[in-house]
């Protein structure tokens, strides 16, 4: 398997999105959200785009959004490689004694894939919950 920064289509964002149900979003939607990514990860086996991930933010505050492993290579620790590359820009994009909030929404089910890398379930003892709002227009 190898690992590509940078190099998410909108063709593999859909299918991959589609692989496990998501529903998507509007092309045009799409790709604006691509061209704003801070930074992609896609896995590749002979030249099919296996799984993907993606950080969006500003240096202080990142979001990891859209880690998608294909149903056929699930289980295999793509998704833990994919969180780690992630995570290593972050690591690598702040500065000496600074800090930087790492912010996701884990699917029901998958927090413990996500505590197996270090994250926190929220509320915990200084957080309340996490907050969300749909727009729909
Ligand atoms: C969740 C997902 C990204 C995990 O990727 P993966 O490559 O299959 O996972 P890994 O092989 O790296 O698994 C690492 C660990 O995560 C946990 N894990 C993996 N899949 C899990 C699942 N479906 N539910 C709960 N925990 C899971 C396990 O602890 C696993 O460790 P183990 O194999 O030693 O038991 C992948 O199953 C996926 O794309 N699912 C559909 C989309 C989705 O839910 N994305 C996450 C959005 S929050």
């Amino acid at each position: 398997m190898e690992y590509k920064e940078n190099m998410l289509s909108y063709e593999d964002y859909y299918r991959l999105r589609a692989s496990v149900g998501w529903k998507n979003f509007s092309r045009l939607q799409a790709e604006t959200a691509l061209n704003h990514s801070l930074y992609t990860v896609i896995a590749v086996e002979n030249d099919h785009t296996a799984a993907m991930g993606r950080l969006i933010g500003d240096g202080q505050y990142y979001m990891i959004v859209d880690v998608i492993v294909h149903p056929n290579f699930q289980k295999q620790k793509i998704g833990t490689s994919i969180l780690h590359i992630l995570l290593d820009y972050i690591d690598h994009h702040t500065p000496d004694g600074g800090r930087a909030s790492v912010q996701l929404i884990a699917e029901k089910g998958k927090e413990s894939f996500y505590e197996t890398l270090g994250f926190k379930r929220v509320p915990h003892e200084f957080c309340g919950s996490g907050m969300r709002k749909i727009i729909h227009k």
